[in-house]
């Protein structure tokens, strides 16, 4: 007994042994820790942990729209089994964990308007309408309450914000970014990056940089002077590194000046590290599809989602002496340096239940702030007696509103409030007959389509109402309340179509022809814009007696437009980019999605110019 006694406590002693002398993250210095890894470990850690979520099919040149995602990708009994992988069902990935080290795996969530996660969490406004509100405290709280949901959730990073700036109206991401003008996106990004971070969870620039548009976002070669470059599109980005200090960045797809951002020495290392002083860590969009090798010596630190072959591409590239394992050490230490600040290494426990009523309230406040009125003739708004007035509310997006655009932006929530439920739940006189026949109508349309998911979000063509149906509203109601709405999203760029950039006929009817029989009645009409990015107003214009621009409003969508049409938040929106008069004075509008009938370039010939012709421009914004 004696003997097993003591060769059990030389076997104890030993490991105690092992683990003494075995160098742990955040005991030991990070230089000992990295000079502990193997090789192996140094190449897992740098590459994600390959949840092996198969890549989807990338652009390819001269197409402008998404490719359609291979049958059964979207299968959520496929997706979930993928997701389960990770820590937190429906991450975007995760690092890898060396547990003799005492280096966990860290969670990596999409945002910007929310955690995007398989169950649910708060969908915040667009990034576009937190940006006109103007108001960085305010900003600064959404990114908080943001980070709060990110430490119950168990989520070390989220993949937020966008900050590419809207160098043309047609980018499909216009939406999940903040504005034209760097300055008004600098100051937006830093409140939000602060208050995420001020939870002591991390935040992620993307995408690094002149990612301006979505049409072969992964192979475009953007070409532009290194002044207009610093300028105008690092300009945003310089700011918050200095001013926030983000945990991380995310480098862009598409090439500059002819090398990949995700390979670009100059641009991660000499620009974003020597010259800006960024202490955080570098990690590719995912499924970047260019050579690890000179991603890791270009200052480009993990490859995410990661595949198998990037590993096995570092190991041969070590082997053959084509990389010096110096250089995967020193992109090692900047994400340890990361990983030793984030809740999974600082063994947060998380409850998985954030406060999601005051994050709904949050998501109202803000909704409704963002919000902007773009004509108000003879005080049609405020409806100050809207619970005594009878409304005819028309248009398809009065009833199905969409909160957000698609893509890995598009957060799942447990709601959304349409502007039919706030107003039929604030008590208001609504037209009976117009609610039963668009409930129905987008009940039966929806039905005809697959369930939103993250990269699709349904929608419902408008409704034609003739004539007389119309003149029967307008006799029976005091006022038309009508909204018009567009989706937009990742993968794709927006088109210069009926539909899209401009009104379809069937819109054009319906707003002029409301008008027309509301106006004989002298009543007025009221249009809501439920859009993500500038559309075509100019000929349309002249019609509606108030317009109000409500963005992407996030769940709480309804309840925001309730509050600004009925006065009780007095709208405070200031356009973050300008509303063009013609497609044609968008300075970039020669040159975009490519150049000289090249798919494989776009040049930034437009320099520093600004709008020949607004129908609205950058700052406009009405009250009462
Ligand atoms: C996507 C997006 C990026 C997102 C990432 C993870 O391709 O470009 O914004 O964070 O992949 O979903």
């Amino acid at each position: 007994m004696k003997k097993q006694t003591i060769s059990i406590g030389i076997a104890l002693g030993f490991m105690a042994g092992v683990c003494a002398c075995t160098p742990q993250l955040g005991r030991d210095s990070d230089e000992r820790v990295v000079a502990a890894m193997t090789t192996e470990e140094k190449i897992n850690l740098l590459v994600g942990t390959c949840l092996d979520f198969p890549k989807p099919p990338m652009p390819t040149p001269n197409t402008i729209h998404r490719p359609a995602m291979p049958s059964g990708y979207d299968d959520q009994d496929f997706v979930s089994s993928v997701r389960m992988q990770g820590r937190v069902r429906g991450s975007a990935g995760q690092s890898y964990a060396i547990p003799r080290l005492n280096i966990p795996a860290i969670v990596f969530c999409d945002g910007p308007v929310g955690v995007r996660i398989d169950t649910f969490a708060t969908a915040f406004p667009s990034t576009c309408l937190l940006a006109s509100t103007r108001d960085t405290a305010l900003v600064y709280r959404v990114g908080q309450a943001i980070g709060e949901e990110m430490l119950s959730l168990g989520v070390d990073i989220l993949l937020a914000p966008g900050m590419n700036l809207m160098r043309n109206p047609l980018c499909g991401r216009n939406y999940e970014y903040f504005s034209s003008d760097p300055d008004l996106c600098a100051d937006i990004a830093s409140a939000y990056v602060r208050g995420l971070q001020s939870c002591g969870v991390g935040a992620c620039l993307k995408h690094f940089a002149v990612n301006n548009q979505e049409t072969y976002r992964n192979g475009i070669d953007v070409q532009l002077s290194d002044s207009l470059l610093r300028t105008l599109y690092l300009h945003a980005f310089e700011r918050v590194v200095k001013e926030a200090q983000p945990w991380t960045i995310m480098s862009s797809y598409n090439r500059i000046n002819g090398v990949f951002a995700s390979e670009n020495h100059y641009l991660l290392t000499d620009i974003l590290r020597r010259e800006w002083g960024f202490g955080g860590f570098v990690m590719t969009d995912w499924w970047a599809e260019e050579d690890p090798v000179r991603m890791q010596q270009a200052g480009c630190n993990m490859q995410m989602p990661g595949t198998p072959d990037q590993k096995e591409q570092l190991r041969q590239a070590l082997a053959d002496g084509r990389l010096d394992e110096a250089v995967l050490d020193s992109n090692v230490a900047d994400v340890l340096r990361i990983i030793r600040r984030t809740p999974t290494f600082r063994g947060v426990t998380y409850d998985g239940q954030p406060d999601f009523e005051a994050h709904a309230a949050l998501a109202r406040e803000a909704a409704a702030k963002g919000m902007v009125l773009l004509k108000n003739e003879q005080q049609t708004l405020p409806m100050t007696q809207i619970a005594q007035q009878r409304v005819a509310l028309l248009g398809v997006g009065s009833y199905n509103v969409y909160v957000g655009g698609s893509g890995s932006g598009n957060v799942t929530r447990k709601y959304k409030v349409s502007l039919v439920d706030a107003l039929q739940n604030a008590g208001c006189l609504l037209d009976t007959q117009a609610v039963t026949m668009y409930k129905n109508y987008v009940q039966t349309e929806l039905g005809k389509q697959p369930a939103e998911n993250f990269w699709c979000v349904p929608t419902v063509a408008e409704k034609a109402i003739a004539m007389p149906e119309l003149n029967r509203l307008a006799q029976d109601n005091d006022i038309a309340v009508l909204t018009l709405q567009r989706m937009a999203g990742e993968g794709a760029d927006r088109q210069l179509v009926k539909g899209d950039y401009y009104l379809t006929d069937t819109e054009q009817a319906l707003l002029t022809n409301c008008v027309a029989a509301f106006h004989k009645q002298n009543k007025r009409v009221v249009l809501l814009l439920n859009i993500g990015g500038s559309i075509h107003l100019t000929d349309i214009n002249a019609l509606p007696d108030a317009i109000l621009l409500t963005w992407l409003p996030g769940q709480e969508a309804g309840n925001a437009m309730l509050d600004v049409l009925s006065g009780k938040q007095p709208p405070m929106g200031k356009l973050p980019m300008p509303f063009y008069y013609a497609y044609e004075d968008v300075p970039s509008a020669t040159n975009f999605p490519w150049s000289d009938g090249d798919a494989n370039k776009v040049c930034y010939r437009e320099g520093f110019a600004q709008p020949a012709r607004t129908l609205y421009p950058f700052g406009y914004g009405l009250t009462y």
